[in-house]
């Protein structure tokens, strides 16, 4: 059944348990995201962004997500869209029938020019006003993803802050989180705590001065009724890089966000932890180990399949580790 994103991370807030957000794109996401989540007994969260709609078209994300609902019919699922760049586009979500939005105020409607605190909270209240009068809910955010091994915004994958970054805007600042939440009235918010989006996040496995999870220990402190969401929050697992690697592909080295230091997240106010990356990584590898060690095919239900397969696991395994299993 489709749910709203609010009733959801109460009872994950309730039960001390958090939830991945998991882009989809097409089919074979939805698909793994759902068997994962059956096998598991997780309720799910599926989240599209705008270059998910440019890909797939606001109508068949939607009547894929519909799908899941009707072959899923006692799985929990919110339909959430990611990083709405404006309030229209926060609109058409809901018209769309999107159970919850994200209002990203932190940047300009470019998506790439870090906002002013005034500018986010009035965008932002704007889309709660709207979007609680008809029981949709709103994630907000406060600060910009980006580096702080190298003090620079997102710039990878061509999404996110642009250029240099100021400590205050890649650390959100709890005071500021507390006036933020009292001035918009969001369901969830999303802080930047040093992740960033893609899968280059750090050039080594993070450390407590690259990745604040102090700092999420600090935000929950002064508003422990708020929903804490942590994006950019791909693991990056190395089996994937090396198998990607393996058969073809040219990535470089790079480190995610340990899955246990999500977890100690999970139990400061971390209630929506949202994924993307992981799944492109086990697509792409299975994918391309499929095809090199399977030359006479030419069925693309085979490598589909096997990419299915490979999401899924990664699905069941932060259900497990996030302690949404068991949940649904
Ligand atoms: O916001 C970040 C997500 O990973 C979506 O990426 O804009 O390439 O679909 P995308
Ligand atoms: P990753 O690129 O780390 O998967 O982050 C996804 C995300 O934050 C989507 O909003
Ligand atoms: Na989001
Ligand atoms: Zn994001």
């Amino acid at each position: 059944a489709l749910v709203s994103m609010r009733q959801l991370l109460d009872h994950a807030a309730e039960n001390g348990y958090g939830l991945p957000a998991f882009n989809v794109n097409n089919l074979e996401q939805v698909m793994a995201i759902m068997q994962a989540a059956d096998e598991c007994d997780s309720p799910v969260i599926m989240q599209g962004s705008a270059g998910a709609r440019k890909y797939a078209g606001e109508a068949f994300l939607r009547h894929l997500i519909d799908a899941a609902i009707e072959a899923y019919p006692h799985i929990p699922v919110v339909m959430h869209q990611d990083h709405g760049a404006s309030p229209a586009v926060c609109i058409n979500a809901i018209r769309s029938g999107f159970s919850s939005v994200m209002m990203d105020g932190s940047l300009l409607e470019d998506a790439k020019t870090p906002s002013s605190f005034e500018y986010n909270v009035e965008v932002t209240r704007k889309v709660v006003e709207m979007s609680h009068a008809v029981g949709v809910s709103v994630e907000g955010e406060l600060g910009c993803l980006g580096s702080l091994e190298t003090g620079m915004g997102e710039k990878e994958d061509g999404q996110g802050a642009e250029g240099v970054l100021t400590m205050d805007q890649l650390l959100t600042d709890p005071n500021e989180a507390a006036e933020f939440v009292k001035a918009t009235g969001v369901d969830a918010l999303a802080i930047a705590i040093g992740t960033s989006h893609g899968a280059y996040k750090f050039t080594r496995p993070p450390t407590g001065d690259v990745l604040a999870i102090s700092r999420v220990k600090e935000i929950h402190a002064r508003i422990p009724n708020t929903h804490l969401v942590m994006h950019g929050s791909s693991s990056v697992p190395q089996e994937w890089l090396k198998i990607i690697n393996d058969f073809g592909g040219e990535m470089g080295e790079t480190y995610g966000v340990p899955v246990e230091e999500i977890v100690e997240g999970i139990k400061h106010g971390v209630r929506k932890v949202n994924i993307d990356t992981d799944l492109r990584m086990a697509s792409t590898g299975a994918v391309r180990k499929y095809l090199a060690e399977n030359k006479k095919n030419f069925d693309p239900r085979k490598f589909l399949a096997a990419a299915t397969v490979a999401m899924k696991e990664i699905c069941k395994a932060r259900y497990t580790a996030f302690g949404s299993a068991g949940q649904a």
